[in-house]
């Protein structure tokens, strides 16, 4: 084989000719190449040419207690000095991830019992998938094995994870879903309530279509109901009222499990500990990750019932131990980084924090963009929040989704020095910054934000594709 030795390449160039970038449009990165960050504190990132960004989206939904934070740092320099590693296979163990576990379950509802860790929040979805088939084989169920989520719900990209996401463009070439899937409505009132309902109804209508569609399966062969407590990457959908309680009726009904995935809704970013605790949803299971460690270093974990517990425990028989779990696995540096974070959102008192800048976030959106003639709809919950554009706001009518106008949105707002998400599939951006954004660098976001509104308004007239 060749090596290649190119030197004097510009990291750029490097880039263009070595790396392949998630969710990136591979062809025209070519062209533009990459956006090279070098540096963080608090909510603001810097770039490699020197300018500065607010990220309202704290990295990928993942930063809660902002960038440049010591201790964590700190925390994780001491743990890899004392011991970079061990696993935690053939009951060996560490300390951090031991009292790591503790204090999760005493963050966590009375019910949850032991947690598993990962590296993910993909690969801990597809452990608890694993562990409703483990659970169900061994209470004698095997066929009760089919998971329904969400159409536009997002759970990560492994086989299986990318099977519960509910975007088309996840399963596009990929040979997915995986048939034991199945997705089920998507609660957005805004865009899918019939004239007339008021929100209950919809959560009832609902939980309807949920029950049909386990009748339709046979309850016999449904094992579980996945869910983001906050819908995140397919909309920030925030749920109707009173629509966990309705779904959770139907679920104990046919005896389904649920599963609530904490990815982006835990550690804060509701204004509570967890979104289970903001929604009512009572979970069986729990998917944790991203604000476990404030993103500082990669963790997840899945959590369970002591109902669960008390079946898995017992094993099948003629197997001698539990066969799963990943080389890296409660990593001690990982859980060192995780208590480091914990001990910040616990003394800065962040889910509160998060619940009051929220109220002033939320509030300071809708005055920014609710009247907006482009703004379809302004939702979201404390610090989660979603703009969408519409062509025309009576009818809800979406643009052309060739005008990229949701890309067009987060462009124009990076240009003005603000990192936004552009959402798949709808012409909506994202908000979900650090939770430790303070009002004026609030006011000062949606400055920008503002700014690149009124861009995208001019340019979409400018070129005839919008007629306000
Ligand atoms: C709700 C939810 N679940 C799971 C995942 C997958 O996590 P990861 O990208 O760490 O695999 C994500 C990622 O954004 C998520 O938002």
């Amino acid at each position: 084989m060749e090596i290649r030795q190119d030197h004097n390449l510009s990291l750029e160039e490097m880039d263009k000719q070595s790396f392949l970038h998630g969710y990136t449009a591979l062809k025209s990165h070519l062209e533009t190449g990459p956006e090279i960050i070098v540096s963080g504190s608090g909510v603001r990132l810097t770039n490699s040419a020197g300018k500065e960004y607010i990220d309202a989206v704290a990295g990928l939904w993942c930063v809660n207690i902002g960038w440049g934070h010591k201790e964590v740092v700190d925390a994780i320099a001491a743990q890899a000095d004392e011991l970079a590693y061990y696993h935690s296979f053939f009951s060996m163990g560490t300390e951090a991830p031991i009292r790591l576990a503790d204090r999760l379950l005493r963050l966590v509802p009375d019910n949850m019992s032991k947690v598993s860790f990962g590296n993910s929040g993909s690969d801990a979805n597809d452990t608890n998938v694993k562990l409703v088939w483990y659970y169900n084989n061994l209470r004698g169920k095997p066929e009760k094995r089919k998971i329904i989520s969400r159409k536009r719900a997002y759970h990560g990209v492994t086989v299986a994870t990318a099977s519960l996401t509910g975007l088309s463009n996840v399963h596009t070439a990929f040979n997915l879903p995986l048939p034991m899937v199945l997705h089920t409505e998507t609660p957005h009132y805004w865009r899918h309530a019939e004239p007339g309902m008021s929100e209950r109804d919809f959560s009832q209508a609902c939980a309807r279509k949920l029950e049909e569609m386990i009748l339709a399966e046979g309850p016999e062969t449904v094992a579980a109901f996945i869910a983001e407590p906050v819908m995140g990457a397919g909309g920030v959908i925030i749920p109707p009222e009173g629509y966990f309680p309705e779904i959770q009726r139907v679920l104990r009904k046919y005896d389904v499990l649920m599963i609530a995935d904490e990815v982006i809704t835990g550690f804060g970013r509701t204004g509570n500990w967890f979104g289970s605790e903001t929604y009512a949803i009572e979970p069986d299971m729990m998917t944790i990750a991203k604000g476990l460690t404030s993103g500082y270093v990669p963790m997840s974990g899945s959590i369970i019932s002591e109902e669960i517990w008390e079946v898995i425990k017992e094993g099948p028989p003629g197997v001698a131990a539990f066969a799963h779990g990943y080389t890296y696995s409660a990593h001690p540096v990982a859980a060192a980084a995780a208590m480091a974070n914990l001990d910040i959102m616990e003394r800065l008192d962040l889910p509160q924090k998060c619940a009051e800048v929220g109220a002033y976030f939320q509030r300071r959106l809708r005055e920014v963009a609710a009247d907006h003639p482009l703004v379809g709809e302004v939702r979201g919950d404390a610090l989660l929040a979603a703009v969408e554009l519409v062509k025309d706001r009576e009818t809800k009518e979406a643009f052309d989704p060739d005008l990229l106008v949701g890309p067009m949105l987060s462009k124009y707002a990076m240009e003005e020095g603000l990192i936004t998400r552009s959402l798949p599939l709808c012409d909506a951006v994202s908000f979900s910054p650090p939770l430790v954004i303070t009002t004026a660098e609030v006011d000062e976001a949606l400055e920008l934000f503002e700014r690149a509104l009124h861009r995208v308004a001019d340019e979409l007239v400018r070129t005839g594709a919008w007629n306000p």
